[in-house]
Formats: C-alpha cells, sequence, structure tokens
C-alpha cells in the first residue's frame, strides 16, 4: 500500500493515471465545465505530480501552465513527459515568488484528499491565494465524503480501521485493474471543505458530485471557488 511516493510508486501512479477510470472521468469532465474559457489564462496547477493534471489544463487550451510539486520524484516523471505550455516548479522554488498575484486560475487535482491535517489544508490554500490574481477561479476535484463506501469495477473507497468520522481520517482508496494501486487517503466533508476555502480567502460556488451509471455519488467532488 502507497503511503508516500517513491521512485518506484511514483512510477506505478503515473501508470495509473494514464488509464480512463468512469468516476474520474465524469467529476474531471465538471471540472473543465467550472473553469470555461482558460485560453488566455496563466493556471497554477498546485500538487501536479506527474504532470497528469497540467497536461490536461494544456488539453483545456489552458495559455500556459504552472505545475507545482512537493515530491521530487514525481516532479522528476512529470519533467520527464512532453509538456508543451508547461513549466514544473518544486514547491521550494524561490522563482515561484515572481508569479506572487499573477495566476488566473487555479487547480488541485486529487491533491486535498491526500492531506491529513486541517493546517495543512490552509496552508497549501494560502499558497494558493497568494499565487492567484484575485477574482480569479479556482477548481478542485477531490474526495467525496457521502458517497462512502464506495465500490465499482474500477475503484473502491472505504473507511481505513482508525476511522470515527472527524475531519482527517484515514480512507483506503484502491484504483483496480491491471496496475492496481492502493493508498491511504483521509476524510474531509463539504463543510471542511468550506471552511478551509473561506479562511484562505476564497468564496466558494458550487460543489459537485457527478453521480455514476446506477444513479450512485461516485467518490469525487468538484468545488468551484472565487479568489476574493
Ligand atoms: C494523487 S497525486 C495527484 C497528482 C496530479 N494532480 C494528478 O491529477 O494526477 C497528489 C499530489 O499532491 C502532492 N501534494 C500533496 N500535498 C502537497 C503539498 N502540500 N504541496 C505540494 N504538493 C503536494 C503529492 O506529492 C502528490 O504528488
Amino acid at each position: 500500500m502507497v503511503t508516500t511516493y517513491t521512485t518506484e510508486t511514483a512510477k506505478t501512479y503515473q501508470q495509473t493515471a494514464e488509464i480512463s477510470i468512469p468516476e474520474m472521468d465524469t467529476v474531471l469532465a465538471v471540472a473543465r465545465r467550472m473553469f470555461g474559457d482558460l485560453e488566455e489564462k496563466l493556471v497554477l496547477d498546485f500538487g501536479c505530480g506527474t504532470g497528469r493534471s497540467s497536461r490536461l489544463l494544456h488539453q483545456w487550451r489552458a495559455y500556459r501552465v504552472l505545475g507545482v510539486e512537493r515530491n521530487k520524484q514525481m516532479l522528476a516523471i512529470a519533467e520527464s513527459l512532453p509538456s508543451p505550455g508547461i513549466e514544473y516548479y518544486h514547491t521550494s522554488d524561490a522563482r515561484l515568488g515572481e508569479y506572487s498575484e499573477h495566476c488566473t486560475a487555479a487547480f488541485t487535482c486529487c491533491v486535498l484528499m491526500e492531506v491529513p491535517t486541517r493546517e495543512g489544508l490552509v496552508e497549501i490554500h494560502n499558497t494558493i491565494a497568494r499565487l492567484l490574481l484575485p477574482g480569479s477561479t479556482y477548481v478542485a476535484v477531490t474526495s467525496n465524503a457521502v458517497a462512502l463506501p464506495y465500490e465499482s469495477d474500477y475503484i473502491s473507497v472505504h473507511q481505513a480501521p482508525g476511522f470515527t468520522g472527524r475531519g482527517g481520517d484515514p480512507i483506503l482508496a484502491q484504483i483496480k485493474g491491471e496496475h492496481e494501486f492502493e493508498f491511504i487517503d483521509h476524510y474531509w466533508t463539504k463543510q471542511d471543505y468550506q471552511d478551509i476555502l473561506e479562511s484562505a480567502g476564497f468564496s466558494v460556488e458550487k460543489m459537485t458530485a457527478p453521480v455514476n451509471s446506477s444513479g450512485m455519488e461516485v467518490p469525487y467532488l468538484a468545488i468551484k471557488a472565487v479568489r476574493l
């Protein structure tokens, strides 16, 4: 089970990230609509990992993408792949300071559910808020607490041992198939996300959890917020 990204697990993550998962595809389609037109936008992709979300933003016609990541193994894979219109930075890179209030949209894709503490979530959003021009759109694709437990042919998401229903509690997520991938995520409710975003200077406009072909909410949520 993956708890941190090593060279080996980063490679497996990248293989899994390339596979089409219906639940993820539907929430990404919602995220894409939430952004609207990206053609003139400098888009911050915070927690870009191996670059899946940055490449997606490029496909969605973002003018330029800044992929920011703290894990060097993940970043190395992102940098090794074709990345037209994308620049990658480690979170500690001093050059990021030059982008203060320069980004005109921001994205976190499958990042927030990896964060175990409220303080960690606030810190991420304070950083995003600092880099975003006021009035800009921020979209997050993250976990949907009310869909738990969830089981499909593609993914399984369950409460992990020690789960009590409090913010930050462990959740066990599994991507099924050829490149099976199991990892611990963290439980956050819509109210938690709303409180954290507001405390970092965002106004939440929408939270949407799409439904699957059986009419059940998928375990992913798309959030649209505006930097005040
Ligand atoms: C599940 S991966 C998602 C990667 C990518 N966004 C995607 O859609 O495939 C989550 C990434 O968020 C990164 N991350 C988590 N917390 C972070 C933080 N505080 N600062 C920067 N990156 C962070 C992790 O290192 C990891 O690479």
